[in-house]
């Protein structure tokens, strides 16, 4: 395994490994590496010849008010994890060097990315896309690695791939849960004990309603009725959103077409914390 902060190292290394016509990989993190993460790492290792996994903290994708400066940071543990997991390189680039000083250019979208997370976190995706795109361009992957937990996240950087022609495949790793069903988050350490135990109220919701479809009801308002009084029935818990959405445009469904994909995303805050979490309802074979 190699470590890389180097912006200009990584590119020369990426080059090699395309020169040998090896397929390379690429996980992008924020580190803080957990079985979710690690799942994209072995995934990638399966597939392709070399793969990068990068742990950075991406400032642009974070509100000012937002925990950037207490994200949880441990680049030793992640490195064991990364490693034992099947990555060859570990790619840390410092902020200064992603945006040095003057940096001005940056991917924003119209449309689905100031929908749902857009909407409560403004300046999120533009972030996001400017990072990916921007790692994209220094690690030179075949294969690009996302987690379904952020599937608003999957569909932006996808949108983004196809409309910049940017000449990487996208492949989707589903959720990794704890036992009890709450999606791994490196933000689940923040949760009280108390709000611990009250969290797989998200996965339980999203579960009944994948089964209220599965039983024929596809009308999206008695849905949701249905997902706000589960979730709602947890003391404490607050609702940012509940969302029944296409799978590609992401805009609210009255009537679920079960020839398209649908997303069912929630988001809820545990006190202080955040949590999101989804199930894809596919379409149903004809
Ligand atoms: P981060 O939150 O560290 O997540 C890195 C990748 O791991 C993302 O693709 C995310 O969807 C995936 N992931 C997280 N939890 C998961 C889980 N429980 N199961 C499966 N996959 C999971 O997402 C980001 O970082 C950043 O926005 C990033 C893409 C790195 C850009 O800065």
């Amino acid at each position: 395994m190699k470590s890389v902060s180097s912006l200009m190292e990584m590119q020369a290394l990426a080059d090699q490994s395309r020169g040998s016509h090896r397929k390379i990989g690429f996980v992008p993190t924020m580190g803080s590496l957990h079985e979710g993460h690690l799942s994209l790492i072995r995934t990638a290792r399966e597939q392709c010849d070399d793969v990068i996994t990068s742990i950075f903290v991406n400032p642009a994708q974070f509100a000012p008010d937002e925990d950037y400066e207490k994200y949880p940071r441990d680049i030793q543990k992640d490195t064991v994890l990364a490693v034992d997991a099947g990555s060859d390189y570990l790619f840390i680039p410092a902020a200064a060097d992603i945006y040095p000083p003057g940096f001005s250019t940056f991917v924003t979208m119209d449309g689905i990315s100031a929908v749902w997370e857009g909407a409560i976190r403004p300046t999120h995706f533009r972030g996001v896309a400017t990072v990916v795109l921007k790692l994209l361009q220094l690690t030179k992957p075949h294969m690009l690695y996302l987690g379904q937990k952020d599937v608003q996240q999957c569909v932006v950087l996808r949108r983004m791939v196809k409309e910049l022609n940017v000449d990487v495949e996208i492949f989707v790793c589903p959720t990794i849960r704890e036992s009890d069903g709450l999606a791994m988050s490196s933000r689940n350490v923040y949760l009280s004990l108390e709000d611990r135990k009250k969290a797989p109220i998200l996965f339980q919701t999203l579960k009944s309603a994948r089964e209220r479809i599965d039983a024929g009801i596809h009308e999206c308002a008695s849905l949701r009725r249905e997902m706000e009084s589960l979730l709602g029935s947890a003391a404490g818990v607050h609702i940012d959103y509940i969302a029944i959405i296409d799978g590609e445009t992401l805009q609210p469904l009255d009537v679920i077409d079960r020839s398209r994909q649908t997303i069912i995303a929630l988001a809820a805050r545990f006190g202080t914390t955040r949590l999101i979490d989804n199930v894809i309802i596919e379409p149903a074979l004809p």
